[in-house]
C-alpha cells in the first residue's frame, strides 16, 4: 500500500498537512474539532485496501498545518484549501468527501462552491444548521477565554460530550490518547475555529440540491448531532441514506471503527 505525507504551501501563505494512502478512487476525510487526521487512522487503511486513495488533511493550524494568518479564518477560506490540495492530489478527478461535526460544515462549505467535484458526501456527527444565539455566544467566549488560558484548561469540558460513557469508562487509553490530540492544538487555532463556526451558514433549506448519494452517520448517543434530528435533516436529500452507530457518542469512527467502516464501505461500494 502507497502511503506518503505531503505539505502543501496554500496561496494565503501557510503549509496544509496531508496524509496520503493507497491509490484508486479519491477519498477525502475531514476531521472535527479540536482534532486533527489521526482521528481516521482506524479508517485510513481499510479504505485503502478497499481500492481508495485516501486523502487526510489537518485543517490549517491543525496537527501539522501550519497556523495561517488571521484574515484566513472562515470555513469558506478552508474549503478553498481543500480546493487547491483535491488538485494536486487528482488533477481533474473528482472525490467522495467525508466531513466529521466541523469537517461536515466545511464539507458543505465546500459544496457550495466545488459540488461538481465531490461524487458522495457523508456528513457524519454534523449538521447543516448554524447555531443557536447562546451556542454562538459560547463560541466567542472559549475564543476569548482560550488566549489567557491553556488549550485543554478550555476544551476539557467538551470531552465527555465527545465520547459516550461506555467508551469512557471502558476505552480509557482512547480517551486519554483524545485528551492529548485536542490538547496539542494550538490556543490561536482553537480562537479561529470557533470564530470561523460561529459564522457559518446555513444549508438546511439547500439540502435539496445535493444531487451526490449522501451518508448521513450519527452515535446513538450522540448529544451534539441527535439521531432524531439527523434522521429528520436527511430527509430533505434527494439520495440520503442514514445510518446510526450503535455504542457511540460525537467520534463513532473511534469509538466503533468496525460498524462505521462496515457502513462507510458498504455505502461508497454501492455508488461506485
Ligand atoms: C466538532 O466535533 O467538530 C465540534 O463539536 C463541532 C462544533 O463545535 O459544532
Amino acid at each position: 500500500m502507497n502511503e506518503s505525507t505531503l505539505e502543501l504551501v496554500m496561496p494565503a501563505g501557510h503549509t496544509l498537512f496531508a496524509r496520503r494512502f493507497g491509490t484508486g478512487a479519491p477519498i477525502m476525510l475531514l476531521h472535527g474539532f479540536p482534532l486533527d487526521s489521526r482521528i481516521w487512522h482506524n479508517q485510513w487503511t481499510p479504505l485503502a485496501q478497499q481500492g481508495y486513495e485516501v486523502i487526510v488533511p489537518d485543517l490549517p493550524g491543525f496537527g501539522g498545518s501550519t497556523v495561517p494568518r488571521n484574515e484566513h479564518g472562515s470555513l469558506e477560506d478552508w474549503a478553498a484549501d481543500l480546493e487547491t490540495l483535491r488538485q494536486y492530489c487528482c488533477g481533474d478527478r473528482s472525490m467522495t468527501l467525508v466531513g466529521l461535526s466541523m469537517g461536515g460544515y466545511l464539507a458543505l462549505a465546500y459544496w457550495k462552491h466545488w459540488a461538481k467535484h465531490i461524487d458522495q458526501l457523508v456528513l457524519t456527527n454534523t449538521k447543516p444548521t448554524i447555531d443557536s444565539p447562546e451556542a454562538r455566544q459560547a463560541r466567542l467566549m472559549m475564543a476569548e477565554q482560550v488566549q489567557s488560558s491553556s488549550t485543554w484548561e478550555t476544551v476539557a469540558p467538551m470531552l465527555p460530550r465527545l465520547l459516550c460513557e461506555q467508551t469512557r469508562q471502558q476505552a480509557v487509553a482512547t480517551a486519554q490518547w483524545l485528551q492529548a490530540m485536542m490538547s496539542a492544538v494550538p490556543p490561536a487555532t482553537i480562537a479561529t475555529a470557533q470564530r470561523a463556526m460561529a459564522q457559518r451558514e446555513e444549508f438546511t433549506q439547500r439540502l435539496a440540491k445535493i444531487a451526490a448519494p449522501t451518508l448521513v452517520i450519527t452515535g446513538d448517543q450522540d448529544p451534539l448531532s441527535p439521531p432524531a434530528d439527523n434522521q429528520q435533516w436527511s430527509q430533505s436529500l434527494p439520495h440520503g441514506q442514514f445510518e446510526v452507530i450503535p455504542h457511540t457518542g460525537h467520534l463513532p469512527m473511534l469509538e466503533n471503527p468496525e460498524h462505521f467502516n462496515k457502513v462507510l464501505i458498504h455505502f461508497l461500494s454501492h455508488h461506485n
